[in-house]
């Protein structure tokens, strides 16, 4: 087979020389035998240097020590993130009208955003659509009827702790800005979430005039 496929390669005017580097090995399988062409030496030193990094990249990486995969420092750097963020919101109050003020500051928002996605969203859905809990992105509510609501059943939980009580899991910042998120998402649905529950509530309050604004308490985290 090698033969017949050496031979319509040498079907070239010069095929009649010998060449050295075409010299064949000794052994023969079933008649079959092969061009004496070792690897080259960098190749088989490479070969051999990733077989001596995998098992020590290996046993680092996935033993199981916390803090050390990609996704374990991500998520340190994100905790950083937070806290910096945190230090430069101040100690806020959780009431009405800190609520109002950060549902209108988009860069908060996305703060209020990270907290949701790492405690809400088993129960909420991706962006509040609904699932165990109800949809938060339509008109209805169960038991909000005022935008300050949201701060009380996030705090003190609702249906006998279907909802989850908050207020000593989350720092007093985390839930004002959660808050707002949830607040962000009205109306931000297609449709395609959860079919809605409750009633239909006024709309929450319009921004704040400018010279209360955010960010002249607090700096944006931007
Ligand atoms: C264990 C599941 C679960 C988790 C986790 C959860 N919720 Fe809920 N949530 C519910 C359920 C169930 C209700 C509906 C309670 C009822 O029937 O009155 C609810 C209701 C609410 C409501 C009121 C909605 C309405 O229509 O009255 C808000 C706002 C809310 N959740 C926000 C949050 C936020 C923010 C988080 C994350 C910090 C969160 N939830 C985490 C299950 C959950």
């Amino acid at each position: 087979m090698i033969q017949a496929m050496s031979d319509s390669k040498h079907e070239s005017p010069d095929s009649n020389q010998d060449d050295p580097a075409d010299s064949l090995t000794d052994q023969s399988f079933d008649g079959i035998q092969q061009y004496d062409h070792p690897l080259p030496v960098w190749w088989i030193w490479l070969f051999v240097a990733v077989l001596l990094f995998a098992p020590p990249y290996v046993w680092y990486y996935h033993n199981g020590t916390q803090g050390r995969s990609l996704a374990d420092h991500h998520e340190q750097e994100l905790a950083e993130v937070l806290k910096l963020q945190f230090s430069q919101m101040g100690e806020v109050t959780a009431d009405r009208e800190t609520l109002v003020r950060f549902l209108y500051e988009d860069s908060w928002l996305r703060v209020g955003r990270s907290v949701f996605k790492s405690n809400c969203v088993a129960c909420h859905g991706r962006e509040g659509v609904g699932k165990v809990g109800p949809n938060l992105q339509d008109d209805h509510y169960k038991n909000i009827g005022d935008i300050a609501d949201i701060l009380r059943v996030l705090q003190q939980g609702a249906n006998a702790g279907a909802m989850p009580a908050w207020k000593s899991k989350l720092s007093t910042n985390e839930i004002v800005l959660v808050s707002a998120y949830v607040a962000s998402l009205r109306g931000s649905g297609d449709g395609s979430g959860k079919p809605a529950e409750g009633r239909v509530i006024a709309p929450w309050p319009q921004a704040p005039p400018p010279e209360t604004d955010v960010t002249d308490q607090q700096k944006s985290p931007e």
